[in-house]
């Protein structure tokens, strides 16, 4: 095995990334560009899949420079993504049909209705580990199939494929056309224990089995990168001869960039929205109460890890939204300023159901809510609302996952963006009453996935030597009264109602 580094792109909701590592797990250089989010109706979202291509193919060899760091120092990169957004490209030219239809897209909501009348919400969860949400990759799949020209046809004759991020970008840079399984698992077509597409699934959708990626473990040698150049078209660059070595959907790669590698760990992740997961083993937990059973990792050809998620779909754009729909910040990071200048919500609550509510209550319909309004509230109270949301929407998850499982959540490792922010961080262990972990490395999801890629060529001996490099950078002890938690997590409740009961 050759190279002192591993590399790690993650191609996010609304930036893509590179970050190398060093054999520590520390982080020699970071490079990251955004790309254009696009609304063309309400509840819709898209992405431009060759905008997020130039981006990837820019940070790359921009974090490569910086890091001084070639093609034959680099052990291996691995690939982390946004999951469940769905792209289809033409196999000839490469050229994406149609914008990539993103997770937070609400377009098949009919759709999805009609599956559950004709077949049932069960017959799904049984077999996916997933409700009947907009949420997932098959329904949208089937949308393009449905919506744009020609595309059945096309599909039937093996001229377009179908891929989440990570197939879209190993497919630009190797040629091939694969997922792992844990991108797999959220496009609600594949078997959760098979771990293969479910051929009654496809049928029902009517997908075409082969234009589906195959699916292969989370770390193990894809293909090797030529160049930069995209299709697999045999050039030069960068990242020429450097395995591509791992893949993983965003969220599984932060479990694992957190090393919850044992049964009972948990994190979350606060991005543009909130992902908690809890590692339970070796076999899917089947959740009574709104989470999600997914596959957490797989290595090489060893047994799959599952876990259960609590999917939150806005928490970090809640206060994008402030800053862009509202302009009351002007970064992202005013706001813990401004939430200090008041001493709580002012009895004001938000509710930002944008892509209705996932976890638990999996309402397509809901709509967002601004509940408790006097004239009494200030920009300020908006702003610690808008916060406090993010720390609610966690505890309901939490609440969840403690009456799916046997044990009680005792603490809680977070990362990503949002937990730079030390007034949620503390208002987060005050309402989930247990004390919450921030590492030392908050690049989890491309650290989890530089570590697997790094696993699957030899670079990192094993799953020990990973956990060993894991670092506590802060944490925070839960403070409130108890009597006042109880009665703002009432005040919570009954704003989640508002939103749930609102008809267009
Ligand atoms: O399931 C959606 C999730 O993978 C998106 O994560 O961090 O790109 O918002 P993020």
């Amino acid at each position: 095995m050759a190279g002192q580094f591993v590399a790690a792109i993650d191609q996010g909701t609304t930036s893509s990334r590179c970050i190398v590592f060093d054999a520590e797990g520390g982080i020699v250089s970071m490079a990251q560009r955004e790309h254009r989010q696009i609304f063309p109706r309400p509840g819709w979202v898209e992405h431009d899949a060759e905008e997020i291509w130039a981006a990837v193919a820019q940070v790359v060899p921009e974090a490569l420079a910086e890091a001084g760091v070639g093609a034959d120092r680099l052990a291996a990169i691995g690939i982390t993504n946004q999951r469940e957004t769905t792209v289809v490209w033409d196999r000839a030219t490469g050229r994406p049909v149609h914008h990539a239809i993103v997770w937070q897209d609400t377009r098949t909501a009919p759709l999805l209705r009609r599956l559950d009348t004709e077949y049932g919400e069960q017959r799904f969860r049984e077999r996916t580990g997933l409700p009947l949400a907009t949420y997932f990759s098959g329904p949208k799949l089937r949308w393009l199939l449905d919506n744009v020209d020609g595309l059945h046809d096309r599909a039937g004759r093996g001229e377009v494929l179908f891929g989440t991020m990570d197939s879209w970008l190993i497919w630009k840079l190797t040629g091939r056309h694969v997922t792992d399984v844990t991108n797999a698992s959220r496009t609600l077509l594949m078997d959760l224990r098979t771990l293969d597409w479910d051929p009654e699934i496809l049928d029902v959708l009517g997908i075409p089995a082969g234009m589906l990626p195959e699916i292969r473990s989370s770390a193990e040698v894809f293909g090797t990168a030529d160049g930069l150049s995209g299709g697999g078209s045999g050039g030069a660059g960068p990242l020429a001869g450097v395995p591509v070595a791992s893949a993983l959907g965003d969220q599984q790669a932060a479990l694992f960039g957190q090393t919850c590698f044992r049964p009972g760990e948990a994190k979350c992740t606060y991005g543009t929205g909130s992902f908690l997961l809890l590692n339970t083993g070796e076999s899917p937990v089947t959740s009574r109460h709104g989470l999600l059973s997914t596959v957490g990792y797989r290595i090489g050809n060893q047994p799959a890890t599952y876990a259960l998620e609590g999917a939150i779909a806005v928490t970090g754009s809640l206060v994008q939204w402030l800053r862009d729909n509202l302009g009351l910040i002007a970064s992202a990071s005013e706001i813990e300023q401004l939430a200090r200048t008041v001493e709580d919500n002012g009895g004001c609550y938000v509710v930002p159901a944008f892509s209705g509510l996932f976890a638990p209550h999996w309402r397509s319909d809901a709509r967002g809510v601004i509940a408790g309004l006097t004239g009494y509230v200030t920009k300020g109270h908006l702003a610690r609302a808008v916060l406090e949301a993010s720390a609610w929407q966690t505890r309901e998850v939490v609440d969840a996952m403690n009456a799916d499982s046997d044990v009680a959540l005792r603490r809680l490792r977070v990362d990503g963006g949002m937990t730079a922010n030390n007034l949620l961080m503390q208002f987060l262990a005050d309402v989930l009453d247990v004390p919450v972990v921030r590492p030392k490395v908050s690049e989890t999801t491309c650290l989890g996935a530089a570590y697997a890629a790094g696993l699957a060529v030899g670079f990192w001996p094993d799953l020990e030597t990973l956990r060993a490099q894991w670092r506590q950078d802060a944490d925070w002890a839960p403070a409130m009264d108890p009597a006042h938690r109880d009665r703002e997590l009432r005040n919570w409740h009954k704003a989640v109602a508002r939103t749930l009961d609102w008809v267009e």
